[in-house]
């Protein structure tokens, strides 16, 4: 990719109209604003412990009940969090944007609950809870967590029915992602003509490569994100800024 250009708001905005496909991939700076807390931001931490202490299949094994201590603490934030302006201008762009397309790294679901009509999740989603053990028992707990048959007594971990543990159904890291997943978020960024990367660290793959891999077919990447990233001196335009302000102004231009 060329080094950075300073790009205004409205040759972005042209590029949006003109596009005959787009890409949007996001990351947990969109839901930022919704209060949700980021993962390597200041407010990343749940007591001492980052995401990487937790999010890992060794942390299940030692520490079942921390790491679903943690997730419950997770699922009431956003729970109570609200979609912001960013989830619903994405949204609306499903359908006034010519092809839009929306891959994200977050687990949230709050995208979908913004109104937007397909969404590609990368990590997977926090809301579903699948056996441990792969018996492929998958429960849907976005209502509450009365689907889940039994919690073990001492660590609230919940139990399968075949008697295993059950665990969030999202990526961990040292995980795979699903391989059908990850090549169509590579196949709409090999065809696309913008890619948006909105809030997002831009350092864990494999979301982290789907720019370069845009950009060498022949895509223009914008970064919308309130900090400088290891993407940024790449980007063809960078939009300093909330994502929901952003991405607000973007929509009036066009
Ligand atoms: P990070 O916490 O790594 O990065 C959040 C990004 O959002 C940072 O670059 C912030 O500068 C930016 N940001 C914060 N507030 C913003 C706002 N209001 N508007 C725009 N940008 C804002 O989160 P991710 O990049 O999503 O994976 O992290 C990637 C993955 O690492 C996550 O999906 C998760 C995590 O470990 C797994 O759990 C597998």
């Amino acid at each position: 990719m060329e080094p950075a250009l300073s790009v205004p708001l409205n040759q972005v905005a042209t590029w949006l109209r003109e596009a005959a496909s787009v890409v949007a991939t996001t990351g947990a700076g969109i839901s930022a604003e919704s209060g949700v807390p980021t993962f390597r931001g200041a407010d990343g931490l749940w007591r001492t412990f980052s995401a990487a202490d937790l999010a890992t299949p060794g942390a299940f094994a030692r520490q079942p009940g921390l790491v679903w201590e943690w997730y419950r603490w997770r699922r009431a934030i956003i729970s109570r969090a609200q979609p912001n302006e960013g989830h619903r201008v994405l949204a609306r762009w499903a359908t006034s944007l010519r092809r839009f397309s929306l891959v994200t790294q977050n687990v949230d679901g709050l995208h979908q609950r913004a109104g937007s009509p397909e969404v590609l999740e990368l990590h997977g989603n926090i809301w579903r809870t699948r056996c441990a053990a792969g018996c492929g028992h998958v429960v849907d707990d976005s209502r509450s967590e009365a689907g889940i048959a039994a919690t073990d007594e001492d660590q609230q971990v919940p139990v399968c029915r075949c008697g295993a543990r059950m665990r969030p159904d999202v990526v961990w890291f040292g995980e795979a992602l699903d391989p059908a997943v990850v090549n169509r978020a590579m196949a709409l960024a090999e065809r696309c003509d913008v890619l948006l990367v909105i809030g997002t660290s831009a350092l864990v793959y494999p979301a982290a490569a789907l720019p370069d891999v845009a950009s060498r077919h022949g895509a223009r990447v914008v970064e919308v994100n309130v900090d400088e990233t290891p993407l940024s001196p790449f980007a063809d335009a960078v939009l300093r800024g909330p994502s929901g302000t952003v991405l607000r102004e973007l929509e009036s231009l066009l």
